[in-house]
């Protein structure tokens, strides 16, 4: 059995990861001496491999072929990046509990110093090392001699606050692995040639019967029933991974099973089961093996030097797959399947609240006009972390949008949960199937843009996009004062993939323009109206994957302080299309001109007006008005990422970033 976790994006891969380490069972388990081996280093998972063989000993590579064990890369939340701070972590200098962790515990200080108290000395500045002398405390004080290793993980969840997703390993349990998740995303892969013995794993309650009682704490995993576990029929091998990330396994299996908070998931002897403490009435009994339709050559390179410009090549079909299914061009309709049984309890709320953060935020500003237009409610955009700073009132006749690629955002994860709290009706559009947001939000819109595997957000974002447009057109369907201004917007989302072909072919124009800009230290984005989110959206890939400051400017804004920015030094780009704010986008050209500024103009192709005075200017094909931004915002992902290959970064992997951000 392999077990994986973390934030590996995908497995063995070569790129940028803070710290890596792996623990695996030494030797094997019929050996008296039982250890476990644990490897660390700071660097990319490259770094970790060549380290594990560089020790070529022979103990070390028969202990390689026991295959089990965990490993995992991580973002630092607590501490440096070093390979003290790296997991597992451990329980003491014996390794006697391994634990790997990605969320964030909330109360390690207090656990930390009732441990010190005790006598545990602590190697790491972690909040994880925490748990891992935790766990070896409650077994020192263990009642029993046979207590199992999920019971013990059992007490410790208990004493833990926060979000986690954990892996343990012990020399008390050879060839076991227990793991449990609140909070923070966890899944199970599951790998045989052979039949396996239920495809749908029934859950064991601990307060159930007196036989899982027994089983459970009495008894150790082998001796466990049967039908409770699953594992191939017969005497033959299963393999089970454990990942944070779908796309961490999917090299190996496709079938997965995803965990629910506080359930606990022990491997031991090729048989996995699934407890949980307590049942409540609105539990599912069980856990079903899922088949993930992601494939491994999906969420590959390919001929692209890196994931987020295949990912930007890719939006002319990211986009139709949006559409597909739900789009009737021919008659002009618009039907979201996972929308439509709650479609009047929407149309009767009181107000819209669209949540998320960076990127897809933006997607919720870059949508809100046509939405407030389309759906004639008020409409608010929040960034998930500020809207839960404020403790912003919410009635139960809101109804509350969550947008989110990865579905696990810490942040908007807890704003979703804050609404259902004072019962919202709650809607999740997300990229990934089987997310913690997709679950818990009562609809939702999956955006079908394929996995995203670059940690700056591009096709997402279109995806986004379309999908709150297309929520706004199904909302209007039966308004008659609204028939024409849908038909314009269902002409221009039918010619979209079209168009982003033509605004993609620009590339070497835009590379060009990257060549006299990569050593400049700023570069303001500024624009207003429709695109006012694609100059927020374009400043925040330039930040993150340059590291050269950008800022999206409101071009009203710009004579209440940026002004002030403007020389023939500073580089300016002004999004100025021709929509309803052409005329007021002129009036802040010419106030940026006449400071001697340089505007770069990405403008309508059929305007000579703004190109007058330009200092250079990008054309981009016309569509209607409130999809512009999804044309416009293409050059600005293009332009930062010949930036940041020009300023030598790693590109898909920036620093200090993670793809999914599990904490708050
Ligand atoms: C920027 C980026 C981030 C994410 C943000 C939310 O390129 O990717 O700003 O948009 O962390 O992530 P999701 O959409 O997964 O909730």
């Amino acid at each position: 059995t392999i077990l994986a976790h973390g934030n590996l994006r995908l497995p063995g891969s070569t790129n940028t990861v803070y710290i890596t380490g792996v623990a695996i069972d030494g030797n094997n388990h019929e050996v008296k001496e039982r250890h476990i081996q644990l490897v660390k280093k700071r660097g990319k998972v490259k770094a970790l491999d060549e380290e594990l063989y560089k020790q070529d000993s022979m103990d070390l590579k028969v202990e390689f072929e026991t295959h089990f064990g965990i490993a995992h890369t991580r973002w630092a939340t607590h501490g440096v990046p070093s390979a003290v701070n790296s997991h597992p972590q451990r329980s003491d200098k014996g390794n006697e509990f391994v634990v790997i962790h990605n969320g964030i515990i909330t109360n390690y200080k207090d656990l930390r110093k009732f441990l010190e108290s005790k006598g545990y000395e602590f190697e790491s500045e972690t909040d994880t090392e925490t748990i891992a002398k935790l766990i070896k405390y409650v077994f020192d004080n263990r009642e029993t001699e046979d207590i199992t290793f999920s019971t013990l993980v059992e007490r410790v969840i208990q004493q833990l606050e926060g979000a986690f997703a954990l892996v343990f390993k012990s020399i008390h349990y050879p060839g076991e692995a227990v793991a449990t998740r609140r909070g923070s995303p966890l899944l199970i892969g599951v790998r045989s040639k052979y039949k396996l013995s239920t495809e749908q794993i029934p859950i064991l309650y601990r307060t159930c019967t007196l036989e899982n009682v027994k089983n459970i704490c009495k008894t150790r995993m082998k001796r466990l029933d049967s039908s409770a576990c699953l594992h191939a029929v017969g005497d033959k091998a299963v393999e089970f991974f454990f990942a944070s990330d779908a796309s961490a396994i999917i090299e190996h299996t496709n079938r997965v099973i995803f965990l629910e908070d506080d359930d606990i998931a022990a491997v031991a002897d090729g048989k996995l089961s699934i407890h949980r403490v307590k049942r409540s009435a609105s539990d599912d009994p069980s856990r079903a093996i899922q088949t993930l339709q992601m494939e491994l050559q999906q969420i590959m390179k390919g001929n692209f030097s890196a994931f987020m410009q295949k990912e930007i090549f890719e939006q002319p079909e990211s986009v139709f797959n949006t559409m597909r299914g739900r789009v009737n061009f021919e008659t002009n309709t618009v039907l979201l399947g996972g929308l439509k049984d709650h479609l009047k309890e929407i149309r009767r709320c009181r107000r819209l609240i669209v949540i998320g953060c960076g990127t897809s935020y933006h997607a919720a500003v870059a949508t809100r006009q046509v939405l407030e237009e389309l759906t004639e409610l008020p409409v608010m955009v929040e960034l998930a972390s500020d809207f839960l700073d404020r403790n912003t009132p919410v009635f139960r006749d809101d109804v509350c949008f969550f947008i989110s690629q990865s579905g696990e955002t810490a942040d908007t994860l807890l704003a979703l949960r804050y609404c259902k709290d004072r019962g919202a009706l709650t809607v999740g559009v997300t990229n990934t199937v089987g997310s913690s947001i997709s679950r818990e939000t009562d609809c939702g819109v999956h955006i079908n843009a394929g996995p995203e595997i670059g940690v700056a957000s591009t096709k997402a974002y279109t995806s986004q996009f379309i999908s709150l447009v297309m929520f706004g057109l199904m909302m209007s369907e039966d308004r008659i004062s609204l028939q024409n201004r849908r038909q314009e917007i269902i002409r221009g989302l039918r010619s979209l993939p079209e168009l982003i072909k033509e605004v993609l072919s620009l590339e070497e124009k835009i590379h060009d323009l990257a060549l006299e800009l990569y050593t400049q230290r700023s570069l303001l984005v500024m624009g207003r109206g429709y695109n006012y989110a694609t100059c927020l959206e374009g400043a925040l890939k330039i930040k993150e994957i340059t590291y050269m400051h950008s800022e999206g400017i409101l071009a009203g804004e710009l004579k209440h302080g940026p002004l002030a920015l403007i020389d023939k030094q500073m580089p300016v780009i002004m999004v100025i299309m021709k929509d309803p704010c052409f005329a007021k986008c002129q009036n802040a050209l010419q106030q940026v001109t006449a400071r001697q500024g340089r505007p770069i103009i990405l403008c309508s192709k059929d305007d000579t007006e703004s190109s007058k005075f330009a200092y250079k200017t990008i054309e981009l094909p016309h569509t209607v008005d409130c999809l512009q931004g999804i044309l416009s915002v293409i050059p600005l992902q293009l332009l930062s990422f010949h930036l940041a290959v020009l300023r030598g970064y790693d590109v898909d992997f920036p620093r200090n970033l993670a793809k999914s951000v599990t904490v708050e």
